[in-house]
C-alpha cells in the first residue's frame, strides 16, 4: 500500500553547524517533549581570542499535525523565553539569545555541567538518601521562593525530575520554563500535565504556588523510591521504601496532599519544615567546643586538688614523725637520769661506809670501777657521753656530763 502522501524526512545538518552566525552547534545532547537540546559553543569570544564558551541551544520540535498546536507550541515557547530572560538566580539557567532561522526557533542558554534528577536515579539504580533529597528539596525551595515572590510571580508548572540539573558543583539548576507562566496571565485553555507530579487543581487550569509546593513532593518521593508518585494521590515515600524516616515520610505527604488549603502554604514553610532538625539529630559539632573546655579544666581541677591533698598528706607525715623522734628521744634521756640518780645514791652509800670504816677526813680514793673492783664495792659503769637533749624547737642542749657526777657530785674536790 502507498501512501497518498510522503512523509519528509527532515534532514539533519552535519556537526558542526552555525546558527545566527554565532551558535557553533556540535552535538546532541537529549530530546524532550517539546524540542531537541544541542550542545554548543559561543563564536563571539573567540573573535577576542578567548575559549568559545560551551551554551546549550533548544530547538522547539515542529513536527505537529495540526496547525493549531504548532501555535500553541510557539506561544509556550515564546513565553519561556520571556519568562526566563526576566529571572536573575543562581539555581535558574541563564538565557543568551532566542531567534527564529528557517522557519524555526530557537533558545539559548548556559551549559550546565551535570545531569538531570531522573538520568541520576536511573544510573545508581537505586534511590538517595534523605539528607542528600533534603539538601536538594531545600535549594528547590529556595529558586520557588524566588520565583514566587517575583514580580509579577511566576509559577513554575513543571518542577519533575528530568527538569532539575544538578551541576557538578552539587547546585539545583531548574532548566525547561516551557510551561512556566506569570501568575496573572489570564488562564488558557491547554491544561499541560505531567503524571504524578501535577496537583489535581493543574488538571482544571487553577494552578497556583501551591502546586508546585505539590509537584516539589513529588519530585521527593521519586528521588526517595526510584519510581513515580501515582497520579492524584498522596505520596508516601516510606510505604515503598521503609529506610524513609517517619519525619521525611510526613513532609512529603503534607506536601502531597490533594487539597492545596492542607499543603505547605509557601516554599519559605516548606523549606523551614525540611531544614529543621529534631534535637536528637542535631550534630553535636557547636557544643564539643564547650565539652573539650569543660573537660580540661576538670582534669585541671581534679589534677591540682590530689597535688595538694598530697602535699598535706607529706606535711602531716612530717611532723607525726618529728613528734615519734621528739618522744623517743624524751624517753632515752628520761632512763639515763634515771640511771645518774641511782649511781649518785650508790656512791653516797659507799662514801658512807667509807667514813664510818676509817673515820672522818681519812684519805678518799676514787673506787675502781670496772670488772677489776673488789670487794663488795658496788659495780659502777663506765661514765657515758653527755648525751644531747634536743628541745622541741630543734636545738641541742646538754645537761651536766655523767662523768662530772660520778667523780664529784657535791663538788667535795
Ligand atoms: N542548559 C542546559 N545544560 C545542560 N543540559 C540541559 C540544559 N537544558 C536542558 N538540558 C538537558 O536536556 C533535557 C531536556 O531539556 P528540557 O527539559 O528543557 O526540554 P523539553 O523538551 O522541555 O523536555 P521535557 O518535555 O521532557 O521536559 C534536560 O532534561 C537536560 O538533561
Ligand atoms: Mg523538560
Amino acid at each position: 500500500m502507498t501512501l497518498p502522501f510522503e512523509i519528509e524526512e527532515e534532514e539533519q545538518p552535519d556537526f558542526p553547524y552555525v546558527l545566527n552566525r554565532r551558535w557553533e552547534v556540535v552535538d546532541r545532547l537529549g530530546q524532550g517533549g517539546m524540542g531537541t537540546v544541542y550542545m554548543a559553543r559561543d563564536l563571539n569570544l573567540q573573535t577576542l581570542g578567548q575559549q568559545k564558551k560551551a551554551c546549550v541551544v533548544k530547538e522547539l520540535r515542529d513536527d505537529f499535525f495540526r496547525q493549531e498546536d504548532r501555535e500553541k507550541a510557539q506561544e509556550f515557547f515564546l513565553r519561556e523565553v520571556r519568562v526566563l530572560a526576566a529571572l536573575d538566580h543562581p539555581n535558574i539557567v541563564r538565557v543568551l539569545d532566542q531567534f527564529t532561522q528557517n522557519g524555526k526557533y530557537y533558545l539559548v542558554m548556559e551549559y550546565v555541567q551535570g545531569q538531570n534528577l531522573h538520568e541520576m536515579v536511573l544510573k545508581r539504580q537505586q534511590p538517595f538518601d534523605e539528607d542528600q533529597v533534603i539538601e536538594w528539596a531545600i535549594q528547590i525551595c529556595d529558586v520557588l521562593h524566588y520565583l514566587h515572590t517575583h514580580d509579577p510571580p511566576v509559577i513554575y508548572r513543571d518542577l519533575k525530575p528530568s527538569n532539575v540539573m544538578i551541576s557538578s558543583k552539587d547546585q539545583v539548576k531548574l532548566v525547561d520554563f516551557g510551561i512556566a507562566r506569570p501568575y496573572e496571565e489570564s488562564e488558557d485553555n491547554t491544561h499541560v500535565v505531567s503524571q504524578g507530579y501535577s496537583p489535581p487543581e493543574q488538571y482544571w487550569g487553577a494552578a497556583d504556588t501551591r502546586s508546585d509546593i505539590y509537584a516539589l513532593g513529588a519530585t521527593m518521593h521519586f528521588l526517595l523510591t526510584g519510581r513515580d508518585p501515582l497520579a492524584l494521590t498522596t505520596a508516601s515515600p516510606q510505604a515503598i521504601n521503609p529506610d524513609v524516616s517517619d519525619r521525611v515520610d510526613e513532609i512529603v505527604q503534607r506536601a502531597t496532599q490533594q487539597d492545596v488549603w492542607s499543603r505547605y502554604q509557601s516554599a519559605l514553610e516548606f523549606r523551614e519544615e525540611l531544614a529543621y532538625k529534631p534535637l536528637d539529630d542535631r550534630p553535636l559539632k557547636p557544643k564539643i567546643g564547650y565539652v573539650v573546655a569543660i573537660g580540661f579544666l576538670s582534669v585541671g581541677l581534679f589534677l591540682g586538688a590530689l597535688v595538694f591533698i598530697s602535699r598535706l598528706h607529706e606535711q602531716s607525715e612530717m611532723a607525726a614523725k618529728q613528734v615519734d623522734e621528739y618522744r623517743s628521744l624524751r624517753e632515752k634521756t628520761e632512763v639515763e637520769k634515771q640511771k645518774l640518780k641511782e649511781d649518785q645514791e650508790k656512791f653516797a652509800q659507799f662514801r658512807n661506809m667509807y667514813i664510818s670504816e676509817h673515820g672522818e677526813g681519812a684519805p678518799f680514793t676514787t673506787p675502781q670501777v670496772g670488772p677489776e673492783a673488789k670487794g663488795d664495792l658496788p659495780m659502777l659503769e663506765e661514765p657515758k657521753e653527755s648525751i644531747p637533749y634536743v628541745s622541741p624547737s630543734g636545738i641541742p642542749v646538754f645537761e651536766e656530763t655523767n662523768e662530772a657526777a660520778l667523780t664529784d657530785p657535791e663538788g667535795l674536790q
